[in-house]
């Protein structure tokens, strides 16, 4: 069974209480809560941290063993060098997610330093933007 990682950056554990007219009102667990029924053919999970560190920790845990991996790194996308570094070393494929459309918002969002390494890039379907990745995958 193929196994898949969501990791989801800074704030994102504020989903539904957070700037609602652009990340909406659905928190990310009870959206995730569907996904295992949804894609029964894959084992997914599923890690948000609002730590730099602990994100790179995560692609490096995964990223040598796991399928697949979708990245969120929230504001870190257009700001860390480090998790660039980190999606280039790792050999599972990444795939970058944004809930908004990162090119229709404020210049400093257009830039993703991570997006060159990553396999593809989805943004701006809302929280259906995670599973597109996921069929990114199958
Ligand atoms: C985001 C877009 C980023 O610019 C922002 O900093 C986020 C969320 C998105 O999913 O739309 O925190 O990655």
């Amino acid at each position: 069974m193929k196994k898949i990682i969501i990791i989801n950056g800074p704030n994102l554990n504020l989903l539904s209480i957070r700037e609602k007219s652009i990340y909406g009102n659905v928190s990310f667990e009870s959206w995730f809560e569907n996904i295992p029924a949804k894609f029964p053919e894959i084992n997914i999970e599923f890690f948000q941290s609002n730590n730099e560190g602990e994100i790179i920790d995560k692609l490096h845990e995964t990223g040598f063993s796991y399928d697949g991996i979708i990245l969120n790194a929230a504001a870190y996308t257009h700001t860390s060098l480090a998790i660039a570094d980190a999606v280039k070393a790792i050999k599972t494929p990444v795939t970058e997610v944004h809930i908004s459309n990162i090119f229709s918002r404020e210049e400093i969002r257009h830039k993703s330093l991570t997006a060159p390494y990553c396999a593809g890039i989805i943004s701006g379907f809302g929280l259906k933007s995670y599973e597109l990745a996921i069929r990114s995958f199958l």
